[in-house]
């Protein structure tokens, strides 16, 4: 009797043992990593690095979800729509299965949370901070972009401006970038006249961030030096050196706000004077296709800048405009609008502006259509 009681309580005790080592491993199977672990593994990984190609048999590239340099710049909204409709919701392979409706929209959202875990370094950026780009006012996200915006006058003669901005990050918070302007113009009835303006090179840095808060804030200094021919009208014929600051600040509902402040000192002040700016873009983002699908991005700038002269005035333009973004995978976007002189208009043209835009770590010009 005695040594079935022992059995028992030594066979309890066991049972107790085991229920308690269990616990710290067991993982509920509606948790997010319940769901991943269900769900994915199989092809990217218990560890998120994306299992080898000789296991799943197919061709494709996983995606690697410890690499801090791709996952935290992908916003929640992205990687739910890939996983509620599949790769093809952002123009990826069909390999990548729906989700929906085996996994409801919070569950959806737990295993992308889940998700987020494999980069562990919390200095990268998130997705959701960088935020629709104005025609004008510079963001504070660090970009791997190239943008080209045109400015068309329609008053005050005829003139073209385009301007290609190359940017490309490094590290968590850093990018680097390079503007080349060029411009063409009417002369007065003797045809046009084209050139390159002023080239600039600028090194970008991302001092504050907060998912939480929905802010980010950069400094940027930028030279921008004197290549254009300034007897033809392009260019300032002197080196300026351009600091200033952003700032963007998600706003309840999709709207957000973006700042740019800084001041222009020209290294010589007889050719052209020390100037500041501030810009402000304030806009709603509208998405079709149940929240996952193509984004509309009405915004409106009010743009400022004044010389630090005495007397100087401050000029006040208002520029209205509308981004959408062109490809599935929402790399490729454009945006037209039209900047209007709202204070000492004389002498101001009224300007009809448009960029395209191309995310090109996102993939290629021809990819994600
Ligand atoms: C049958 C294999 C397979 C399964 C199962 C699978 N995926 Fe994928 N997933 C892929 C492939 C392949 C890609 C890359 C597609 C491409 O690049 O064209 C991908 C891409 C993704 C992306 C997009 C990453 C980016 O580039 O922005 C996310 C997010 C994702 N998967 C999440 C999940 C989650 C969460 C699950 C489980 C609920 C899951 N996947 C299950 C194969 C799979």
């Amino acid at each position: 009797m005695a040594i079935v009681l022992l059995v028992l309580t030594l066979c309890l005790n066991a049972f107790a043992l085991a229920a308690e080592s269990g616990k710290g491993a067991a993982v509920k199977p509606e948790s997010g990593e319940g769901i991943y672990r269900a769900a994915c593994t199989a092809c990217h990984g218990p560890n998120g690095k994306g299992v080898s190609r000789s296991v799943v048999g197919f061709e494709n590239p996983l995606p690697d979800f410890t690499d801090c340099n791709f996952g935290p710049r992908e916003a929640n909204n992205d990687w739910a729509a890939v996983v509620t409709h599949g790769g093809p919701a952002r123009g990826f392979s069909r390999i990548m299965p729906a989700f929906h409706p085996a996994l409801t929209a919070e569950e959806i959202d737990r295993v992308v949370e889940y998700l987020r875990g494999f980069c562990r370094e919390p200095a990268w950026p998130r997705g959701e901070l960088n935020l629709p780009r104005a025609l004008v006012t510079e963001k504070a996200f660090p970009e791997d972009e190239a943008v080209v915006t045109t400015s068309i006058n329609a008053t005050e003669g005829s003139a073209v401006s385009q301007k290609v901005v190359y940017e490309r990050r490094f590290g968590a918070r850093n990018q680097f970038e390079a503007v080349l302007p060029y411009g063409f113009a009417g002369r007065n009835g003797a045809g046009w006249g084209g050139g390159i303006g002023d080239i600039a090179l600028g090194y970008k840095r991302v001092l504050f961030h907060s998912l939480r808060h929905g802010s980010i804030f950069s400094l940027t200094g930028e030279a921008v030096l004197p290549t254009g021919d300034r007897a033809r009208g392009f260019g300032k014929g002197v080196t300026v050196f351009e600091p200033f600051a952003s700032y963007g600040q998600i706003l309840p509902g999709d709207s957000f706000l973006q700042f740019q402040g800084g001041v222009e000192l020209p290294t010589h002040t007889d050719d052209a004077s020390r100037a500041g700016f501030w810009r402000v873009a304030a806009g709603k983002t509208f998405t079709q296709g149940g929240g996952f699908g193509r984004a509309w991005s009405p915004m409106v700038e009010l743009l400022a800048d004044r010389d630090f002269e005495p007397g100087a005035r401050t000029n006040w333009d208002v520029a209205p405009q509308l981004q959408v973004t062109l490809s599935t995978r929402q790399h490729i976007m454009a945006n037209f609008g039209v900047r209007i002189p709202a204070t000492h208009t004389a002498g101001r043209p009224v300007q009809i502006m448009f960029y395209l835009l191309w995310d090109w770590f996102d993939g290629g010009l021809r990819d994600g259509w």
